[in-house]
């Protein structure tokens, strides 16, 4: 197939670079024309592999700006630092350019109206590209959901739970953006890798939503204590008074009765987890017990549940991982990256609202700017705005995603 979307890449660090080596490269549908960072050098690196694998003049774009209203870019993917996310989303759609943007919170709730207000002017959505709503677990436990193995789900909870100290405090030998909001803000700063897929599972903005949320933050002492016991961290940062707690931890209230509740964990000392746990009256799964627990199935509780989750692939296996593990898994994060960019396209192509929309984009984007008012009020709730204006209600049918990456009922 020859290449139909001529995409511009915003923001060229890991994150960048990586979809540039393992996604819009290596698909057949697309064309990187133009890209855009601040550092000449990395722009100059995505200019020379894209020649040197597939022999495309790329022109180098120092301003995002310039880099949207270009005639010869259709396609918009943002994956700067999370300040640009907003700017760049909202300037592609007035632009009339189709928009991705990569994941991370918001810093005021006036940017997610902005987002909601551009596409309502617009009809052009702004898709956030959160890949762990289409990893395995998350798809699987999906469909468990809807099935509904589990009964009625009444609390489901996750975190972003990654040692990242060394990121952080490299930010300065990295040009890393999470030093500066680390040193700056303290907030559920990264809340979607956690909550999109239990906002998917909860039918948030299709007949439920997040009404409420209450937020605390433990005190800052991982970086310091990282910055003494490392010669190679900037000394100053061993005394510097960092803003962002250790621990967040949110709890968000929703329309229907259940309860989310959200961990931030990145600058302590432990393994990688999103903890997913999805709890039910008639059951569980359990991302870090590995187990899934069904009462009308197992009976009584019992340890032999632990580590039990590879029995239920195959009945319970989403179809989207099942046409995937046949045709072979590609790309990057266990393969994750490669179908949430399906899914992007995939919509485009049907000219279907995406899976994850501006509406989910908004909500999922607003927790942050909210926990972090809740934790200078000392956890008093929030009231999380409905930005669907009332539609979560009653989301018409053309207002859905029907292809074969849904992730609505
Ligand atoms: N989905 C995932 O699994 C996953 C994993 C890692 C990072 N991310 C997300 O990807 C994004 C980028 O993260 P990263 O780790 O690559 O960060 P990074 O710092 O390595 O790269 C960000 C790049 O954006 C550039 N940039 C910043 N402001 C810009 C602007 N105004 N115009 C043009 N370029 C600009 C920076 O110069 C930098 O090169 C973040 O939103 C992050 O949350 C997602």
């Amino acid at each position: 197939m020859s290449a139909e979307y001529r995409v511009g890449v915003i923001g060229l660090g890991g994150r960048g670079m990586g979809h540039i080596h393992g996604i819009l490269t290596e698909r057949d549908d697309t064309i990187v024309t133009a890209v855009c960072d601040v550092y000449e050098d990395r722009m100059q690196k995505a200019v020379d592999y894209c020649k040197e694998k597939k022999g495309w003049d790329v022109a180098a774009v120092p301003c995002y700006r310039q880099l949207i209203e270009r005639d010869d870019v259709d396609v918009v993917f943002v994956f700067s630092a999370w300040e640009n996310h907003v700017p760049a989303a909202v300037y592609a759609m007035e632009c009339g350019k189709q928009v991705g943007i990569e994941v991370g919170g918001a810093y005021s709730l006036d940017d997610c109206w902005k987002l909601v207000d551009t596409y309502e002017k617009t009809r052009i959505h702004c898709m956030m590209l959160e890949n762990c709503c289409y990893d395995r677990n998350e798809m699987m436990v999906m469909r468990m959901v809807r099935e509904g193995v589990f009964g009625k789900v009444v609390h489901c909870e996750g975190g972003y739970q990654h040692d990242l100290r060394s990121e952080i405090a490299f930010g300065e030998e990295n040009r890393h953006y999470r030093l500066r909001n680390y040193q700056n803000r303290n907030c559920e700063n990264y809340p979607t890798h956690e909550l999109g897929p239990i906002a998917k599972i909860l039918d948030i903005n299709r007949g439920n939503r997040m009404v409420s949320l209450s937020s605390m933050a433990s005190g800052a002492f991982g970086l310091n204590d990282f910055a003494e016991k490392n010669e190679k961290v900037n000394p100053a940062l061993k005394t510097y008074r960092f803003a962002q707690g250790d621990i967040v931890k949110t709890n968000i209230r929703c329309a229907n009765g259940e309860l989310i509740t959200l961990t931030l964990d990145t600058t302590l000392p432990r393994n990688y987890s999103r903890n997913f746990t999805v709890r039910g009256t008639n059951g569980y799964f359990s991302e870090v017990c590995n187990a899934v627990y069904m009462e009308h199935v197992h009976g009584e509780w019992d340890h032999k549940f632990y580590n039990n989750v590879k029995e239920y692939r195959e009945q319970y296996e989403h179809p989207v991982w099942h046409k995937f593990e046949t045709e072979g898994i590609k790309g990057g994060h266990g393969g994750m990256d490669w179908l949430v960019f399906d899914a992007f396209f995939e919509a485009l192509k049907n000219g279907e609202v995406p899976p994850i929309d501006t509406y989910d984009t908004a909500a999922w984007m607003a927790i942050t700017p909210l926990s972090e008012i809740s934790i200078l009020n000392n956890g008093a709730p929030q009231d999380i705005p409905d930005f669907t204006r009332g539609m979560w209600t009653h989301r018409p049918e053309w207002d859905k995603n029907h292809g074969f990456y849904a992730l609505d009922k």
